[in-house]
C-alpha cells in the first residue's frame, strides 16, 4: 500500500539539510543574539531565518498543511495541535550551543497528523547525522537502522537531561533535587527518598528542598553527599532536547528526561525513541502528553520508572495554555 507520507517526509529530510547548510554558514559570521523568556532563553535571526526558510518551502509544496515554530509561536502564533496535517518545527535546537559554536545543534522537524507524530526528522548539521523515523518504520541515522541499549540496571547507565532555560528559583531547586536523586543512586543514610517502588511526594519535595538548602551552605554539599553512594554511571547533556533524544535511540545512552522543554523540542525525537524501541513517560509515570513540557525518553519501561522514582516534578505553564490576558 502506498504510504501516503512518505513524499511529505522526503520534502521534510531535504529541507532539514537545506536549513542545515544555512546554520553552518552562520557559524562563521557573528550572531547576534537577543532574549525571549528569560535571559538564557537565547535566539537569532538564524533562527527566524531558517525557521521562515523551512515554512516557505512547505507552504509551496503543501499549502494546507499547518505549523507550529518555535519562533514563530514566540512571535505571538497560537501553539495549538488540532487534527490537521501540521509541522512542528524547531529551526535550531540548541541556540546557545549554536550561539557559542559548541558543537551540537539540531534542525527538529516532527509532523503530527490527527494529534499522532507520523514522522520525525533531526538533523545534527555539525556532526552531519541526519535521523529519520516514521511511524510503524523504524528509526535510521544517515539510513542505518536504530536500537536502543538493552541495559535494565540504572547503575549501568548514562542519563542524558539539561537544565532548560527558566530561572525560577523553583524550578531551579526541583531541577537540582532531581539531578541530585538520579546522580546518587541507590541511597544511603542521607538519601532524600527511599529507592523502591517509591514516588516522590509532595511534603517529601517540601523536605528535599529544605536539604537542598542546607546543601547550598559552606560544606553542605560534602555532608550532604556522605553516606550515599553515587551509581548511575554518569550524567550527561548535549544542550539540545532533539540529540540527547537521538543519543537514546541509537543506544549511547539510556534515558534523557526534562521539565521545561516545549513541544518543538521533542515531537521529532520522540518518534525516533518510540521507533528505535524506547519507551516515552510522562515525569509522574503516566502518559507522554507532548504539550505538558515534560518528557522521560528511555531505552525501556524498567529505567524509565526508575528515573520517575527520583523526579522531583512541577508543571510550567503548557505549551498550548491560552495566552495570559494583559
Ligand atoms: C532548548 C534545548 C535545551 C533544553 C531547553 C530547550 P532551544 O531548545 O533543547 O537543551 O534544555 O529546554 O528549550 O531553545 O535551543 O531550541
Amino acid at each position: 500500500m502506498a504510504d501516503t507520507w512518505q513524499s511529505v517526509m522526503d520534502h521534510a529530510v531535504a529541507v532539514a539539510r537545506k536549513a542545515g547548510e544555512v546554520v553552518r554558514g552562520a557559524l562563521t559570521e557573528d550572531r547576534k543574539v537577543t532574549t525571549k523568556s528569560s535571559a538564557v532563553d537565547l535566539v537569532t535571526q538564524t533562527d527566524q531565518a531558517v525557521e521562515q526558510l523551512i515554512i516557505q518551502s512547505v507552504k509551496e509544496k503543501f499549502p494546507t498543511h499547518r505549523f507550529i515554530g518555535e519562533e514563530s509561536v514566540a512571535a505571538g502564533e497560537a501553539c495549538v495541535l488540532t487534527e490537521e496535517p501540521t509541522w512542528i518545527i524547531d529551526p535550531i535546537d540548541g541556540t546557545t550551543n549554536f550561539v557559542h559554536s559548541f558543537p551540537f545543534v539540531a534542525v527538529s522537524i516532527g509532523f503530527s497528523v490527527s494529534k499522532q507524530v507520523e514522522f520525525g526528522v533531526v538533523y545534527s548539521c555539525l556532526e552531519d547525522k541526519m535521523y529519520t523515523a516514521r511511524r510503524g518504520k523504524g528509526a535510521f541515522c544517515n539510513g542505518e537502522p536504530l536500537q536502543v541499549s538493552e541495559q535494565k540496571e540504572i547503575q549501568h547507565s548514562i542519563i542524558a537531561t539539561e537544565f532548560g532555560s527558566s530561572r525560577d528559583p523553583e524550578a531551579v531547586d526541583k531541577i537540582f533535587i532531581s539531578l541530585r536523586n538520579v546522580l546518587s543512586l541507590p541511597v544511603h543514610g542521607l538519601a532524600p527518598v527511599d529507592t523502591h517502588m517509591h514516588r516522590v511526594t509532595h511534603s517529601e519535595t517540601d523536605a528535599n528542598l529544605e536539604r537542598w538548602a542546607a546543601m547550598k551552605r559552606p560544606g553542605g554539599y560534602g555532608a550532604l553527599l556522605k553516606g550515599t553512594s553515587a551509581v548511575t554511571r554518569r550524567v550527561r547533556g548535549a544542550g539540545t532536547a532533539a540529540i540527547n533524544m537521538c543519543l537514546v535511540a541509537s543506544g549511547c545512552a539510556e534515558a534523557y528526561y526534562e521539565i521545561g522543554i516545549h513541544v518543538w523540542d521533542v515531537a521529532a525525537g520522540s518518534l525516533i525513541v518510540s521507533e528505535a524501541g524506547g519507551v516515552l513517560m510522562d515525569v509522574e509515570g503516566g502518559e507522554i502528553d507532548l504539550m505538558s513540557r515534560r518528557i522521560i525518553a528511555a531505552n525501556n519501561k524498567t529505567i524509565a520508572q526508575r528515573i520517575v522514582q527520583e523526579i522531583a516534578s512541577f508543571s510550567p505553564p503548557r505549551d498550548d495554555a491560552p495566552p495570559l490576558k494583559q
